[in-house]
């Protein structure tokens, strides 16, 4: 992957955007709460097109952005493809990271004793939680200084002859002497350090701070891949391993996401631990591969429930099929059993109306001739229905997006053959959701809220 802006000329504004995200009443802007109610580990989800984001450009128009979600999912589902083909060459290396150039999700937080901000792109496919730290061996391009762990006092590496190093890693230094990590991303990124115990300092949704030690992370020293520059690590929100961050802070989290096109949109939202919004109904999570698969048992659109086989969604035993939830791909790629009869719905809707014409390019999308304003009032909502009756609904906002000026598309497409029957949730469909994860309940939530109600409610349970 190429260390590349998303654009040159939008290397005069990073300064100032940047300067805007360190911004505590900004990044904060999501969670304004009234006193009463304690303090959440609640971070501002930071959209890469969005005002609050280092890559924001003004200039590009929405269908730069479109252009960008549908390269970004391409990107992503080749990755998964490797994982699916080998899933052994790469499970025990802790799994995907977030394209970048497509929807992933910045967060900051600080590290260390005084805390130094760090900007970080969340991944629910992977476990640690890493940046880059001096002395730096090599290292990509980063926004915000880089952490010495020499300036810390909380900071310690984790020693080799330890039970930590014992059941996490195995892996020690040349001299025997500090415990080390070393993981390889399917997209080619890596990074190799050290394993640490630090303070981590999160902003919460009163204002206020609340420091937190973590037991394992990773301080790394050799760092390569896919970034655009602006990010200094990942936080890793899989589950399965023992440096798994999500274990250190309470094994649960929640993740709200408001219009994804808008970006001056501030309220998404990820709460982490205890304090993680659960609402609404939930269904069985599926912890398998370090991924977060769900039972989708059938798709409506309207009052008509497609004629789906119940068990077209299922994962096999031996891991084939399934359905995702990602954070990592904007759009929703279903396997051609789920696919072809809501193609079939939707074209039996607009055909008579519209002109479908070719998007032509990289990817088969379902397109219309059309604006989506005009040409699409009244189209129904399509809802996905989950075992035990929860349902993420589709608005025409998240089941169309407007590529051109003149042409809407479908954001829902037929999984590559490369997937084998695997099919991937993606961020335009959870707009506009609030997604709870617990994962030692092994239960999943889903609300239909706007992310801006979200202190609200939970604040009156
Ligand atoms: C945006 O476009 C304006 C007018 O063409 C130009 O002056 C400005 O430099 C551009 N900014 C970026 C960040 O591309
Ligand atoms: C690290 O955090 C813990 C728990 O909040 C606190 O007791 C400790 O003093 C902190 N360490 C430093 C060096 O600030
Ligand atoms: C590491 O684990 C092995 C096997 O589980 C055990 O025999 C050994 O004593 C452990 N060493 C330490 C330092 O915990």
């Amino acid at each position: 992957m190429a260390l590349t802006l998303t654009s040159p000329r939008a290397v005069g504004l990073l300064v100032c955007v940047i300067s805007i995200i360190l911004s505590p009443s900004l990044t904060n802007g999501a969670s304004k709460t009234n006193s009463m109610k304690p303090p959440r580990m609640a971070m501002a989800l930071i959209h890469p097109h969005s005002i609050h984001s280092p890559y924001y450009n003004p200039n590009a128009t929405d269908y730069d952005l479109v252009e960008r979600a549908i390269d970004g999912s391409i990107a992503r589902t080749r990755s998964l493809s490797k994982l699916v083909a080998a899933p052994n060459d790469y499970a025990f290396r802790g799994g995907v990271i977030a394209d970048n150039k497509g929807v992933a999700f910045l967060v900051k937080l600080s590290v260390g004793t005084p805390p130094v901000p760090q900007l970080l792109i969340i991944d629910t496919g992977s476990n640690l939680f890493w940046f880059q730290c001096e002395p730096c061996v090599s290292c990509f391009p980063q926004s915000l200084p880089r952490f010495d762990p020499a300036k810390s006092s909380s900071y310690s590496n984790i020693l080799c002859n330890s039970v930590a190093c014992n059941v996490s890693t195995h892996e020690c230094d040349s001299n025997k002497e500090y415990c080390t990590y070393n993981l390889k991303y399917i997209d080619g990124a890596s990074t190799r350090g050290n394993l640490a115990t630090e303070n981590v300092t999160f902003e919460t949704s009163d204002e206020g701070t609340m420091v937190i030690p973590i037991t394992k992370i990773g301080c790394g020293h050799e760092n390569s891949g896919s970034v655009d520059g602006q990010q200094s690590g990942l936080l890793g929100l899989s589950y399965n391993y023992y440096y798994s961050f999500i274990q250190q802070v309470g094994l649960k989290f929640s993740i709200c996401l408001g219009d994804v096109h808008d970006p001056q949109y501030p309220y998404n939202q990820l709460v982490l631990g205890d304090d993680a919004v659960l609402e609404g109904k939930s269904t069985t999570l599926d912890l398998y591969g370090g991924h977060y698969y769900v039972n989708l048992q059938g798709i409506s659109v309207g009052e008509t429930r497609l004629k789906i086989d119940p068990g077209a969604f299922k994962r096999a035993p031996s891991g084939e099929g399934g359905v995702v939830l990602d954070s990592g791909t904007g759009l929703t790629w279903l396997k051609g059993d789920g696919y072809v009869p809501l193609q079939n719905e939707v074209q039996r809707l607009l055909d008579p109306r519209l002109r479908r014409v070719k998007y032509g390019r990289k990817i088969e999308l379902l397109c219309y001739a059309g604006t989506m304003g005009k040409d699409l009032q009244g189209f129904p909502v399509v809802t996905f229905h989950f075992e035990n009756g929860a349902e993420l609904i589709l608005d025409i906002n998240s089941m169309f997006f407007q590529v051109t000026p003149a042409m809407f598309c479908m954001t829902v497409v037929q999984s590559d053959l490369t997937l084998r029957g695997l099919s991937l949730i993606g961020v335009l469909a959870q707009q506009y959701h609030n997604i709870g994860y617990d994962i030692q309940g092994k239960q999943l939530f889903i609300q239909r809220i706007d992310c801006r109600y979200l202190d609200q409610q939970s604040a009156f349970p």
